[in-house]
């Protein structure tokens, strides 16, 4: 970047960002500024003036947007709402990357809610959550325990966009879905949430130790709306992918869950 010789070029630069309707690059101007000369500094006051209100992620903090999922989430009424709110979301760092959120499947209102990780490359393609070979797996499992998305089984995520290259969301990622995820709790009312997964677990439960120490028992989850749910966390169908000789434990979390849903269904 070369330095400008006065502040005027910057001014203009903003001025027609805002009339294309594009957010100002604060960082961008800042640079500019910095390296523009110093007497000008007036330039400064009008391009900040310039500045549109802060819509997009990028001009908004992390918290800003937890705070608008939060508000999004307690307006939405019903589960269509919630999913149309979450699709219009901005806040997500991982939205720019995905082809579309990716929200649920199943069956709302089943006693079995299934919580995963996020969306991979086929879920992103066509928009529904564990479609692809881990997915498929799940369904399997789920079949065992004769459970399916289409008479009784609620299948969504911790975390609504594709991280690239299927890397674990992170802590931001998952904080701006996390009211979302609250209130599809709140309006679906489980009779029990699956962890399926380390990060689903881990974030849920705020917990310390890793899958492998959580499975194998049950916990408590309470809405930021107070609704309360047992949660079984149980081996993600991913892992087991890669490591078949864990099956006997992902056969032991699904005998669990499959009591557990019997006493709750009664
Ligand atoms: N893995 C997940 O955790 N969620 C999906 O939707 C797909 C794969």
């Amino acid at each position: 970047m070369s330095a400008p010789a006065s502040r005027e070029p910057i001014s203009a630069l903003t001025d027609w960002w805002t009339a294309m309707g594009v957010d100002v690059d604060e960082a961008l101007v800042e640079a500019l500024l910095a390296a523009a000369p110093e007497e000008e500094a007036p330039a400064r006051q009008a391009v900040k003036a310039a500045a549109p209100a802060p819509r997009r992620r990028g001009v908004r903090s992390a918290d800003d947007w937890t705070r608008e999922a939060a508000r999004l989430s307690a307006e939405a009424a019903t589960l269509e709402a919630l999913a149309a709110a979450i699709r219009a979301f901005e806040g997500s760092p991982l939205r720019a990357g995905c082809e579309q959120a990716v929200v649920y499947d199943g069956t709302p209102g089943a006693g079995l809610m299934v919580i995963g990780e996020g969306p991979g490359a086929e879920e992103d393609r066509q928009g529904k959550p564990f479609v692809g070979k881990a997915g498929q797996l799940l369904d399997r499992m789920l079949a065992a325990i004769h459970r399916s998305r289409s008479e009784n089984a609620f299948i969504t995520n911790v975390n609504y966009w594709r991280p690239p290259g299927n890397r674990n969301p992170e802590a931001e990622e998952l904080a701006v879905c996390r009211p979302f995820v609250d209130r599809m709790i709140e309006l679906t009312q489980p009779k029990l949430i699956v962890a399926a997964g380390g990060v689903p677990a881990v974030s849920l439960l705020a917990s310390k130790d890793g899958i492998m120490k959580l499975r194998g028992n049950e916990y408590s989850y309470r809405t930021a709306g107070g609704f309360t749910a047992p949660l079984i966390p149980m081996l993600h169908p991913a892992y087991l992918l890669r490591r078949p000789q864990d099956k006997s434990r992902a056969w032991r979390d699904l005998l669990l869950i499959e009591a557990r849903l019997a006493d709750l269904e009664g």
